[in-house]
């Protein structure tokens, strides 16, 4: 028996980093899930690794209304139903509250905030025609905390916390759940950039993030993505059945506090 036995769970930004870990987990856990992101060659990739019969492809840019509308029909189609979204395609810029031009802090938006917006207001829905399920938003330790040069970042995840307690609320007469998890560091392409370009020194480029977070984190180390999936299996399965509206921390304890060595 698996944890998701008979669940439908529709993934925003599945085709690498977390999303991906969290389809695969979710698959073995007995999910049917829909894959879905921008990056289609690397998605329809995993679909069929993952097997026609438990995955399927859809694109859908988060932050295109028409594209989420044609992601549950697609979804519907193949099969039958939608009881379970993780919200979590996300981007990251850096830059300086002050420096930071217009376009890339609506940019930021779009996707992260705006995109989880369109995902709740368009899934709820036939998540409660389905008869109920569940809502993971992906927010991050940022969403609970300040950190320099990641203004636009840090205020669409604090909006995604206010969305997830709000949808909360509004949805839990429908029987939909809505929680949020927040990663630390979390190694995927979004946290090492330099992974996925073919001229950087992995091991270097692994090094240096082995070293940065050593002496950030309390448990040393960048956490892992399925690590993150492993919460969100939480939330999404039956072990959570009376939460709904908290975010939930998963930060090799970062945001505990500081530690003098
Ligand atoms: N990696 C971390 O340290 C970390 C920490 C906290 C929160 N998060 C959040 O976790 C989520 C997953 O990030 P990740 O670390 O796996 O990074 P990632 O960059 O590997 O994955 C993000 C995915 O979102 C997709 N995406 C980007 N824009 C999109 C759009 N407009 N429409 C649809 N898909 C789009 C990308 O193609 C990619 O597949 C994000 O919401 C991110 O903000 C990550």
């Amino acid at each position: 028996m698996g944890k998701l036995d008979g669940r439908v769970v529709l993934i925003t930004g599945a085709a690498r980093g977390q999303g991906e870990q969290e389809a695969r987990l979710f698959v073995a856990e007995g999910a049917k899930v829909v894959l879905t992101d921008v990056l289609d060659d690397q998605g329809e990739a995993l679909a069929k690794e993952l097997g026609e019969g438990s995955a399927v492809y859809v694109r859908l840019d988060v932050r295109q209304e028409a594209d989420w509308i044609a992601a549950v029909a697609a979804a519907k189609r193949a099969f039958g139903k939608i009881d379970g979204l993780v919200n979590n395609a996300g981007i990251l810029r850096f830059n300086e509250l002050v420096n930071t031009p217009l376009e890339e802090f609506q940019q930021v938006v779009q996707v992260n905030q705006v995109g989880a917006f369109l995902g709740i207001r368009t899934v709820a829905p036939e998540i409660e025609a389905a008869g109920g399920g569940t809502i993971v938003n992906t927010a991050s330790y940022t969403a609970l905390t300040g950190m320099a040069f990641v203004g636009a970042y840090a205020a669409t995840k604090h909006a995604v916390l206010g969305l997830t307690r709000v949808a909360a609320v509004e949805l839990a007469a429908k029987k939909i759940r809505v929680n949020a998890v927040c990663p630390g560091a979390v190694d995927t392409p979004m946290t090492n950039p330099a992974a996925l370009d073919p001229a950087a020194d992995p091991v270097e480029s692994g090094a240096a993030v082995d070293e940065l977070y050593r002496k950030l984190v309390p448990m040393g180390r960048i956490g892992r993505p399925q690590e993150v999936a492993a919460l969100a299996l939480f939330l999404t399965g039956d072990d959570s059945s009376y939460i709904t509206g908290q975010p939930f921390v998963v930060d090799g304890g970062w945001l505990a506090g500081v530690s003098l060595f």
